[in-house]
């Protein structure tokens, strides 16, 4: 299981897809969840929102999204057998708010949602101990922005400490040691190679370091511009001709500012890596800016192909 984690509008859809398109280009059955209700992978696909059940991207690769309400309903009634505490406590419009927000349960079961999806077999059977190969090889969860993705994470702790004991407290204790488990769960941290999000990139991981229940897999810096000259004999000859005071006028002038402008964003984009780099060291792979306004099934298949680079 992946979790993709970022600032919001940083890319984790778009991350979340790219790496769901290389593992079933590879022969692997993935399946990308989306929390909250989002369906945001029916569009970039161009397909119909897939809802509540898995739903057909491409070849191996499959989107659900996950409705807190739905869920929770699945999990007390059939996980739980609660249909009475359902129906007195969820189905109470005055209730229903303040206990989800209290418990933070809707989080807790998005993640045992997501765990429900680890737990299913091929060849139907389901569970822990269950045996055979899994349906899904790769469980990827497109996670909303960095506080929210965080207390996701956090919720099966959050419900051990005010249960104590219970069913509840057994299910959140199973989740707890999934995520814990570094065979199994990790977290990819997106973010876009500039300030704010750089920053709240290193806190993000620090928290998740100093909480240390789940295992950071790396860092994707999405939307980097690309190295202006592709080779540094070029870069050298035009620092030459710059240090010349070269004056040109008309088309030349405006093509040099240009230039400038793009290596003076390069540079920029080259030390927030750099910072990320020193300060967390973690694995950390750069995804190109694409000039496509919208992305379409190519050109994440594109980012795949870079991401493959990692593993
Ligand atoms: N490498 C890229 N090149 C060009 N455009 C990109 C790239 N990555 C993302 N985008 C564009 O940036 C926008 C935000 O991307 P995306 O929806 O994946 O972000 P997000 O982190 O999932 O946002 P949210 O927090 O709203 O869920 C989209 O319009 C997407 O097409
Ligand atoms: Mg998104």
């Amino acid at each position: 299981m992946l979790f993709v984690l970022g600032k919001g509008g940083v890319g984790k859809s778009v991350v979340s897809a790219s790496l769901g398109l290389l593992a079933a280009e590879r022969g692997r059955r993935a399946i990308i969840t989306e929390a909250a209700g989002a369906e945001t992978m029916a569009a970039l696909f161009d397909r119909e929102p897939v809802g509540y059940t898995p739903g057909r991207l491409a070849t191996n690769l499959q989107a659900l999204s996950i409705q807190p309400g739905a869920a929770v309903e699945e999990y007390l009634v059939r996980t739980l057998k609660f249909r009475l505490v359902y129906e007195m406590v969820f189905r109470n419009r005055f209730v229903e708010p303040f206990m989800s927000a209290v418990m933070g349960l809707s989080d807790l079961i998005t993640v045992g949602k997501v765990m429900d999806l680890e737990w299913e077999r091929v060849d139907g059977s389901f569970g822990p101990d269950a045996e055979g190969p899994n349906k899904y090889d790769l469980i990827i969860v497109d996670s909303p922005a960095t506080g929210h993705g965080l207390s996701l994470l956090r919720s099966p702790q959050a419900m051990m400490d005010v249960t104590r004991v219970g069913p509840l407290f057994n299910n959140a204790r199973l989740i707890r040691d999934l995520l814990a488990d570094e065979q199994k769960t990790g977290v990819v941290l997106v973010t876009l190679a500039e300030d704010m999000p750089v920053s709240e990139t290193i806190q993000a991981a620090t928290e998740l370091r100093e909480r240390g229940n789940v295992h950071i897999s790396g860092i994707v810096v999405n939307g980097v511009v690309p190295p202006v000259f592709d080779d540094p004999a070029t870069a050298e000859c035009w620092d030459r001709v710059r240090r010349q005071g070269l004056e040109l006028g008309g088309a030349a002038a405006e093509s040099v500012r240009d230039a400038e402008r793009s290596l003076r964003d390069r540079n920029r984009a080259e030390e927030h890596i750099a910072r990320l780099r020193e300060t967390l060291g973690l694995p950390l792979i750069e995804l190109p800016l694409l000039s496509k306004r919208d992305l379409d099934a190519k050109a994440l298949a594109e980012l795949g192909t870079v991401l493959g680079a990692w593993s």
